[in-house]
């Protein structure tokens, strides 16, 4: 992983990344330089802690170039001094398209049947708290609610936050609307608990059933800001396929936070290349990618 925090913010001279070589023009519609690679990669940085290593040039060119022609740019160059010029609202654009947002129901199952033993090993009236923290599109929070309500029942007595620092993904998530095709791996059976069929220009779409959707507090969160909005601690904390894209500083930073606002004894779960067994005085491993808080 790049380590960026280690990158200063002295600008290198835009001509150091010539149009020549492979960040160069080569038939692109705007001029794209080593210069303007390296300006996305400490802005990114500073705004969302996300690390883009050098082999991203392609990808952060054809993510960006969409903000170019939405905002009437003519180069990346300017482009980016507008932006460092502004606080207005193409800076969340900007994060938006450049997150990866990859994600899918019950992506790696074993966490879910973790969930489900855990929350049957407590009394029915216990208050769970929990939270998704990089919930993309909605379907790993909507996954938590189908494990709750199936483990403690229709009245169960669960509360989810769902956050994001991606406003779109955010959007899409809070409303509930999926191709029927994303639910292809999952039990029939769920289909009809879970949700709503569409029906003519709908058809091909489902609707998570209104009363699972209200079951889920949606809200923008910056995992390496230091203004978390919550005030109650979290028995169990679903933070997976994030920390990828964060330096080992930045990952540690955001695990004393989790730290923080988690109930001692809490679950962590991590996604499946992520391992945090650095950090034993905050997190001790359970089992495959689910960690213990230390008491
Ligand atoms: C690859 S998706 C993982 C989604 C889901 N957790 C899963 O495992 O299927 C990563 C998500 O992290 C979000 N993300 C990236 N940087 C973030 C940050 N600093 N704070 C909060 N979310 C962030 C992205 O917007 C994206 O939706």
């Amino acid at each position: 992983m790049n380590t960026l925090h280690e990158r200063t913010r002295t600008r290198i001279p835009v001509d150091a990344g010539s149009d020549s070589g492979s960040a160069g023009m080569q038939g692109r519609e705007f001029a794209w330089t080593d210069a303007d690679f390296g300006q996305v990669q400490s802005l990114i940085y500073e705004r969302a802690g996300i690390s883009l290593h050098d082999g991203k040039h392609a990808m952060v060119y054809s993510r960006l170039s969409r903000r170019l022609r939405d905002t009437g740019h003519q180069s990346f160059r300017e482009y980016l001094d507008w932006l460092e010029s502004t606080d207005g609202p193409e800076w969340q654009e900007f994060v938006n398209a450049l997150t990866t947002n990859l994600t899918s129901f019950f992506r790696e199952h074993h966490h879910f049947e973790s969930l489900s033993e855990l929350l049957k090993s407590r009394p029915r009236t216990y208050h769970w708290n929990v939270w998704c923290s990089a919930a993309s599109t909605g379907e790993e929070p909507y996954s938590i609610i189908m494990t709750a309500v199936e483990a403690l029942g229709e009245k169960a007595n669960f509360s989810l936050a769902a956050s994001d620092i991606d406003s779109k993904v955010l959007a899409t998530a809070s409303q509930g609307v999926y191709r029927f095709e994303s639910l292809k791996s999952m039990e029939s059976s769920r289909h009809h608990r879970f949700f709503l069929r569409g029906k003519s220009e709908n058809a091909g779409m489902v609707r998570v059933k209104p009363e699972y959707r209200q079951m889920i507090d949606f809200q923008m969160v910056n995992l390496v800001r230091d203004d978390w909005p919550f005030k109650e601690t979290f028995d169990v904390v679903f933070c997976r396929n994030v920390m990828i894209y964060f330096d080992g500083a930045t990952q540690r930073k955001v695990l004393e936070r989790i730290h923080r606002v988690m109930k001692p004894g809490g679950i962590l779960f991590v996604g499946h290349a992520e391992n945090f067994s650095d950090s034993k005085d905050l997190f001790v491993l359970k089992g495959k990618t689910v960690y213990e808080r230390t008491r």
